[in-house]
Parts: structure tokens; sequence; C-alpha cells
């Protein structure tokens, strides 16, 4: 495995612990076993994008209750909810009854319309797609550790290593801080340094630790000269304001304004076919509590014609560490962690319940991000027809930030910046 220069890059990692608990078996039948309707032609590809519908809804809400959460409250928010999708899917191919339930509606999947096999399915998809067409800039995958005296169903380490591209390991977790270092080197390698400490306090109780990694490097199409950065205020607050680096560039941009949001939408290109999204809102409570896939899909189609802009983005680098246990929960998924739960997909023999969902995430955005390529072109434009004075796009106080495939819209990164500094 190779490990690469860390500059410009994002990172995101999600974890599921499978702990030991107790199980009240429950008579409700497996999300599985539900034959589907779908009657369309192509039932894999509609499925496919239902999937893919389901997760891009889903990155919306979760985003909604973690910026709700007390504990989030003047912090920023960056999370990858490809990346905790992926391991919840994951999970619940060894869930059952009521506790299947959950996680399938709780990540939005509508269950008389897809299977749990259909999942698999597009996650396989997904994951193969992520693998084919991003060696160098973009990894994705998962990885399944299990305790050397634990033997979960082979149909599950098989469902897991054919549709979600699993890694497996036998590992011993009665070693706890031992093993948590395996996991976390593991980690370490696969995002290219940036998430070192995944793990933090492992219980010794533990079987198996399912985990999701994501890892993104992607140059600007233009890049920001550095010459051009200038420390400037970035204004947390009303009354608060903070020194960062504020990167400028002038020339012609995808940028739209919504006035249904009152809020402006800068599209900066990155290199193959990934873009990143600055969505600068009047009032932020307005563009979060609205922000949905029709929004971004509605942007990305307005945005045809690149105009002209002074645009101030700071640099910064941030690190974000959630545990989603109290937040997937608010999110109906309660059962998982409970003596309620039902993973019996996983083991018959064992009651077992989910003791921690953890996150972390990092995001660094610099001026290079890029591999200087040279490039000359003579841009021959259409006459705009309006020669005004260029406006000032600053993004000098809380904005949202999304890093979405434009092709699929899917959505790798969400987050909001209100200090840069922090
Ligand atoms: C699930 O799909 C069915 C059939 O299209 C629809 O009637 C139902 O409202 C959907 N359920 C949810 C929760 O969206
Ligand atoms: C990935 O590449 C393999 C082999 O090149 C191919 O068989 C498969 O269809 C590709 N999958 C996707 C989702 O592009
Ligand atoms: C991912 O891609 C690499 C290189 O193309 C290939 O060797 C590997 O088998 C692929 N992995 C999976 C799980 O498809
Ligand atoms: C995109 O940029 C990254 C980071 O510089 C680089 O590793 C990758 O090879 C580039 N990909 C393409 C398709 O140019
Ligand atoms: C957008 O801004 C305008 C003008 O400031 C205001 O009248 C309108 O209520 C705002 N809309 C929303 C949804 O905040």
């Amino acid at each position: 495995m190779t490990m690469r220069a860390a500059v410009g890059l994002w990172v995101l990692s999600a974890v599921i612990c499978v702990g030991r608990g107790h199980h009240h078996p429950d008579h409700l039948g497996h999300g599985n076993d539900k034959a589907s309707q779908d009657t369309v032609e192509d039932g894999s590809a509609n499925s496919v994008s239902l999937v893919n519908e389901a997760n891009q809804e889903f990155s919306f809400r979760l985003y909604r209750q973690l910026a709700a959460h007390a504990d989030s409250q003047g912090k920023n928010i960056f999370f990858s909810p490809a990346s905790v999708s992926t391991a919840l899917a994951a999970l619940s191919v060894g869930a059952q009854g009521e506790t299947h339930r959950q996680l399938f509606s709780g990540l939005g999947f509508n269950s008389s319309l897809l299977t749990q096999t259909d999942v698999d399915q597009a996650f396989q998809r997904f994951l193969q797609r992520a693998n084919n067409t991003s060696q160098e800039d973009a990894s994705e995958g998962t990885s399944v550790f299990v305790d050397n005296g634990f033997k979960p169903k082979p149909e599950f380490l098989q469902t897991l290593k054919h549709s979600y591209l699993a890694d497996g390991f036998s590992v011993d977790f009665s070693q706890a801080a031992e093993t948590a270092d395996t996991i976390n080197k593991y980690v370490e390698e696969k995002t290219n340094g940036k998430i070192d400490k995944l793990v933090e306090n492992l219980d010794p109780s533990t079987v198996m630790y399912l985990i999701s990694y994501i890892y993104y490097k992607g140059k600007w199409e233009s890049p920001f000269d550095p010459e051009l950065t200038k420390q400037d205020d970035f204004n947390v607050d009303e009354n608060t304001k903070v020194s960062v680096d504020m990167m400028n560039m002038e020339k012609r941009f995808h940028t739209y304004h919504d006035h249904d949001l009152n809020t402006t939408v800068l599209q900066l290109p990155l290199n193959s076919s990934y873009s990143m999204l600055l969505m600068l809102p009047d009032v932020m409570a307005t563009l979060e509590n609205a922000i949905s896939p029709n929004h971004v899909t509605k942007w990305l189609k307005a945005m045809t014609r690149p105009r002209k802009h002074d645009v101030y983005v700071p640099k910064f680098s941030i690190k974000t560490s959630y545990n989603l246990n109290d937040v997937l929960s608010e999110m109906g998924m309660t059962d998982m962690f409970g003596d309620r739960a039902n993973l019996r997909g996983i083991s018959e023999e064992q009651g077992l319940k989910v003791s921690d969902v953890v996150h972390k995430a990092t995001l660094d955005m610099d001026e290079t991000g890029a591999e200087a390529a040279a490039a000359t072109g003579i841009s021959i434009m259409p006459m705009s027809g309006f020669w005004g004075p260029v406006p000032v796009l600053k993004f000098n106080r809380p904005f949202m930030v999304l890093i979405t495939e434009r092709n699929t819209e899917k959505i790798l990164f969400l987050g909001k910046i209100i200090n840069p500094t922090i």
C-alpha cells in the first residue's frame, strides 16, 4: 500500500462496532424475504437509482440531525454520507426483524420497492465503480475485523465480501489495545494518514468491527494563485471575527443564486468528474433546514453558463469526530443499540447489538490541492451581453460545503464551515 504525501485531501471513515449483547427473539420476518414488487423491466438499474436517491436524501437528514445536536453547536460539521450509509447498509445485511426494518427505513430504503439483496447489489455497483475509476485520487471500501473466537454466519461474511468488497481480518479483541492499534493502522493506511485514530476505546468483549472508509484527493480545475492569498477576517457571527488565509481568484465561475433560499452557490470543479459546491446563505438556518437533493440537481443544471466573479475562499484544515449512537437513534435506528437488537443474520448463537457508531472526517483546502498541469487555453466566449461591475463573492462568513460526483450526484462529503480556524 502506497502512502502519498498528504496535501489537500478529503477523507472520511465510518465504523460500526458490534459488541456482545442479550437479545430477545422476535417473530418479525427478515426484510430479505420480502419479494420485490418491482416489475420494471430494467429492475436492477431501477433499484440502483432508488438506492442512490435514498442515499442522497439520507445525506441531508443526517446532516440536519447532526446540526441540531447539542454537541454540534458552535462547531464545524463535516462527514461522509457515503461512508455512513455504506457501513449501515453492510450492518443491515446481518440484521433481522424490527432491527432490520429500522435500519432500512432509517437509511431511506422503501421495503415495498427494495429488498436487502437489491441494496447489496446497488452498493456493489457503487463500490466497484469507485474502485474502477479512481486508482490515484480516491478510494472507498469496507472491511470487517472478526474475533478469532467468534464464528459469524458464512453467508454474512460472503455478502460483505462479495457486495461490499470487504477485506476480512481475524483479530483477538481481548487484546483490546493491540487490536485497536491494528484497526487504526489499517484505517490510517486506507485514508493516506488522514484518519489515524478511528478507535479510541475498544471494549475487550467486542466480537466484530465493521469499517467503511473513503478517501478523495482532487485538484482544482484552475488553482488559486498563492500570491493572492492574504490574511482576512472571517465573520463567525455578528460579534466574532477570526483571521484566516483568504484565497482569491477572479475568473469565470459557475454560480447560481437561489432566491428561495437566499443562497449563492459556487461550483469549484475538481479534476475527473468531481465538484465542490460552496453555498453561502444570507441566513444559515434557511439553507440548512431546506437543502435537499433536488436543490443540488437544480443548481448543477442551472449553472450552465460561467460568469466572471471575484471569488474569496478561506484556506483551512479541519477535523471532526462523532459518536453517532444518539443521532442514529433519533433517526429511528434504536433497537440495534440495545437489548432488542436482532443481528441474527450475523450469528444465531449470540445475541448481538451495536455498541458504538463513530465517525471521523477531515477536510483540507488550499490553493494547490493541485498538481500543476500546464494548460494553455484561448477562450472564445459567447457574448454575455453584460459588462457590469465584476460581482464579489466572498466566503467570509459561515457557509456549507458539499463534494459530489457530477454524473451520479452521489454526495461524498457534506458540511458547514462556521469557523475555519478551529
Ligand atoms: C414505498 O413505495 C410504495 C409504492 O410506491 C408507496 O406507496 C409508499 O408510499 C412508499 N413508502 C414510503 C415510506 O415512501
Ligand atoms: C469494473 O471493472 C470491471 C473489470 O474491468 C468490470 O467487469 C465491471 O463491470 C466494472 N464495474 C463498474 C461498476 O463499472
Ligand atoms: C479494484 O481495482 C483493482 C485495480 O483495478 C483490482 O485489482 C481489484 O481487484 C479491484 N477490487 C475489487 C474488489 O474489485
Ligand atoms: C486528480 O488530482 C489528484 C490530486 O492531484 C491526482 O492524484 C489524480 O491523478 C488526478 N486525476 C486525474 C484523472 O487527473
Ligand atoms: C430572502 O431575502 C429577502 C430580501 O432580504 C427577504 O425578503 C426574504 O424573506 C428572504 N427569504 C427567505 C426564504 O429567507
